[in-house]
């Protein structure tokens, strides 16, 4: 491993974050996942599958969102998941600091390594971020740095890019600004609306996901600067 290579692994990534230098062992157990949606929660079922297969060797200890009827809760709960609806608070597009406060007391309570959003539609920040620094990841369906933001698949189809296609990063105080962990792309068709070039993004995302948290919780990629390594590529 060369000087500045981060390898990565739960148990030691934060401080390793701040040193910018570290040397750990892989992780060896099984991780836990504290998943965060507001919506179906089609990318919890796919992490939760490739789980249940032996993909993933982590557990998801714990589900939340923001919306009490979230299929996301529901999928859980049918898989005997922990899961919580939490009230967001007084914020449209953020929570507020108790509920900032009651989402990290859950979490920690559920003793999760990995924060993984899965159509999460509120921007953390504050003692969020600080709560999981270097820990939290995301998926966003487009190919980042283009199209941040919400509806990255119209933004795509408006644009005119002939490709397109999501990405998961990890999470920092910018919008999906985070170091790329991977991307898969999706192709624009002539034929394109909105919905159908979604559709197929979304079942990109159903691939890239659970290969990123795989390699996450095995232990399988460092970070150099802003640039994720995968040990097996
Ligand atoms: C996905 O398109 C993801 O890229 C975005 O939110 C959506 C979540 O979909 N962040 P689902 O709830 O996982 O089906």
């Amino acid at each position: 491993m060369r000087a500045g290579q981060i390898q990565y692994s739960f148990y030691t990534f934060q401080t390793c974050f701040r040193r910018s230098l570290c040397y750990s062992k892989p992780v060896s157990n099984k991780s836990r996942l504290g998943v965060l949606g507001s919506g179906k929660g089609s990318n919890f079922v796919a992490i939760a599958n490739a789980i249940t297969t032996g993909k993933i060797p982590a557990e998801v200890a714990l589900v939340l969102s923001d919306v009490e009827s979230a299929g996301i809760l529901s999928h859980a709960r049918a898989r005997k998941i922990p899961a919580k609806f939490i009230s967001p608070g007084k914020f449209r597009t953020k929570l507020d600091e108790d509920a900032e406060r009651a989402y990290v007391g859950a979490l920690r309570k559920a003793r999760v390594d990995l924060i993984v959003l899965a159509g999460f539609m509120r921007v953390l920040k504050g003692e969020f971020l600080r709560a999981f620094e270097g820990r939290i990841v995301n998926i966003h369906p487009s190919l980042l740095p283009s199209f941040p933001g919400l509806e990255a698949w119209k933004q795509a189809l408006d644009h005119g890019v002939k490709e397109t296609g999501c990405t998961v990063h990890f999470v920092d105080a910018g919008v999906d600004a985070g170091a790329i962990i991977g991307q898969q792309t999706v192709p624009v068709l002539n034929g394109d609306t909105p919905e159908t070039l979604h559709q197929r993004i979304h079942a990109a995302e159903h691939e890239l996901y659970p290969k990123c948290v795989a390699a996450i919780a095995r232990g399988e990629i460092s970070i150099v600067g802003r640039r994720v390594i995968w040990k097996k590529n």
